[in-house]
């Protein structure tokens, strides 16, 4: 498998194209950025750490029922997925008060939920990401029902099995965002699963071990990427 034409840079990932039009290889960066970009910054390490948790993480959710888009792991940053059309809607479930959460319903952080919440933002950088609910996503037409209905499904299936695997680990499983794309008529998952993208507690002592320690300038970022890593036992 060999890389291509560049064919998009985000904030935290760069997609090539390669010799097989339903194949891309995506090559993780150690940038990091929040509030929308407006805050930039490198967490050393970060890149190798996210593709290879990621693509840990995808396969055990292909064994529960969830198809994902992953292919192969090429190298410590670079892995093939299959090229989906990402559903421009950012998927966020919450079992604790957390972040924005916290912040719009006046609670402290760490309120266990009764049962989880999902919530979708439409993904869009000029607006900011605005949170939308369903109704908005079919009046916008950014996917069908049945899209709807599949993605909400899978996105609870993924917090079920990554909640009971983070807690063997130690950790508690607070929120996280995910995202699906369309592969030949089907809903997959797609993106990453990565401590920029979840929210991830120790259990015992509730040391926060993802991206707000870059976000909220808390210090030992790379120290919990790490450590997450660690727990994984994939070296
Ligand atoms: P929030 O509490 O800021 O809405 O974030 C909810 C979850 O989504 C949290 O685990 C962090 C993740 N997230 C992203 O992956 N990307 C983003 O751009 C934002 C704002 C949050």
């Amino acid at each position: 498998m060999e890389k291509k034409e560049l064919l998009y840079e985000g904030k935290a990932k760069k997609v090539f194209a390669t010799e097989d039009p339903d194949v891309l290889i995506v090559d993780y960066k150690d940038d990091a950025t929040a509030f929308n970009g407006l805050k930039k910054g490198t967490i050393v390490g970060k890149g190798a750490i996210n593709n290879r948790m990621t693509n840990h993480i995808f396969k055990i959710l292909e064994t529960k029922g969830v198809p994902t888009h992953y292919i192969e792991e090429l190298s410590d940053r670079e892995t093939a997925v299959k090229k989906v059309e990402i559903v421009p809607l950012e998927v966020i479930i919450r079992n604790f008060s957390a972040g924005s959460f916290a912040k719009k319903m006046g609670m402290e952080e760490g309120i266990k939920f009764k049962q989880p919440t999902l919530e979708f933002s439409y993904k869009n950088d000029d607006l900011g990401d605005p949170f939308i609910n369903k109704y908005y996503a079919l009046a916008l037409d950014l996917a069908t029902e049945e899209e709807i209905n599949t993605i909400e499904k899978y996105a609870f299936i993924v917090n079920d099995v990554m909640r009971e695997y983070f807690d063997s680990l130690g950790i508690e499983l607070i929120d996280f965002k995910i995202e699906f794309g369309r592969y030949h008529g089907q809903i997959i998952l797609a993106d990453e699963v990565s401590p920029d993208t979840c929210r991830l507690w120790d259990k015992e002592t509730h040391e926060k071990l993802d991206k707000d320690r870059f976000r909220r300038d808390l210090g030992n970022v790379e120290d919990a990427y790490q450590e997450v890593f660690r727990r994984l036992g994939i070296h």
